[in-house]
């Protein structure tokens, strides 16, 4: 240790070029330079690789990042949470051509479950949408989704839309937060037929509640095909 056996943490030089960094950029805007590493070696007369264990901490921490040939920046803050999105657009980030195919679509009254999910009574009318999710030509999950068809006047007329999200985003309701269960399980033989594996294959099982701000607008049950889709999240620090 350079300052001796007493010398606590804030002792360590690296440790004094981080913080001194860290003060430094603190506020500054997303794509500024921090300061060169030569800079730093000169104002606290320590070695290149000190200046480089400081600056290698405050980029694993997120705050620097490094662009080769050019340096070292304020780096821009890292989204933490995942966006909600549709099958449509979760393939479609993938690079593969999303396709819906309505296996039924009715009006229907509410159980339960359903009825309690979306902040109805039990007996109300809901719309219960079942659909095949293809992506570049195979299938890749079933869904069912249940639907509160008070807010919904006229779903059930006209063709379906390709995109539930959409068709939601143009009345003024497109989810904006979700609560998610998720549950690996086996398919039944009827979701093999329709998803096209073995019966008993692994399956990956999402339930969604999908919110337009404090509305419950969607309930959904997804099964996706374990050989083809991940479940890709983001989970930063909560409030
Ligand atoms: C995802 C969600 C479903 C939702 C669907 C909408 O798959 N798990 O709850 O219904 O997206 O997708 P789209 O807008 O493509 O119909």
């Amino acid at each position: 240790m350079e300052q001796g056996v007493t010398v606590g943490v804030r002792g360590l030089k690296h440790v004094q070029v981080r913080e001194y960094v860290r003060s430094v950029i603190a506020g500054g805007s997303p794509g500024s330079a921090a300061p060169s590493e030569r800079e730093l070696v000169n104002l606290f007369g320590v070695a290149r690789m000190t200046v480089r264990q400081a600056m290698d901490a405050l980029v694993a921490e997120g705050l620097l990042e490094r662009v080769p040939g050019r340096g070292t920046f304020v780096a821009r803050p890292r989204r933490t949470a995942t966006p909600v999105t549709s099958f449509t657009e979760e393939m479609r980030h993938r690079g593969m051509l999303p396709e819906s195919v309505t296996l039924f679509a009715r009006r229907d009254q509410a159980g339960p479950g359903v009825a309690r999910a979306l902040g109805i009574t039990v007996g109300d009318a809901i719309i219960h949408w079942k659909r095949l999710r293809r992506a570049d030509g195979a299938p890749m999950c079933i869904e069912d989704v249940y639907l509160n068809e008070v807010l919904l006047p006229g779903f059930l007329q006209g063709g379906m839309p390709t995109s539930l999200y959409d068709d939601l985003a143009d009345r003024g309701m497109r989810p904006t937060w979700v609560e998610d269960n998720i549950a690996a399980d086996v398919a039944t033989a009827e979701e093999a037929g329709q998803l096209e594996i073995a019966s008993g294959a692994a399956v990956l099982r999402q339930q969604r509640r999908a919110f337009a701000e404090e509305r419950a607008v969607e309930v959904s049950r997804s099964t996706y095909r374990s050989d083809r889709f991940t479940l890709r999240l983001r989970l930063g620090a909560g409030e």
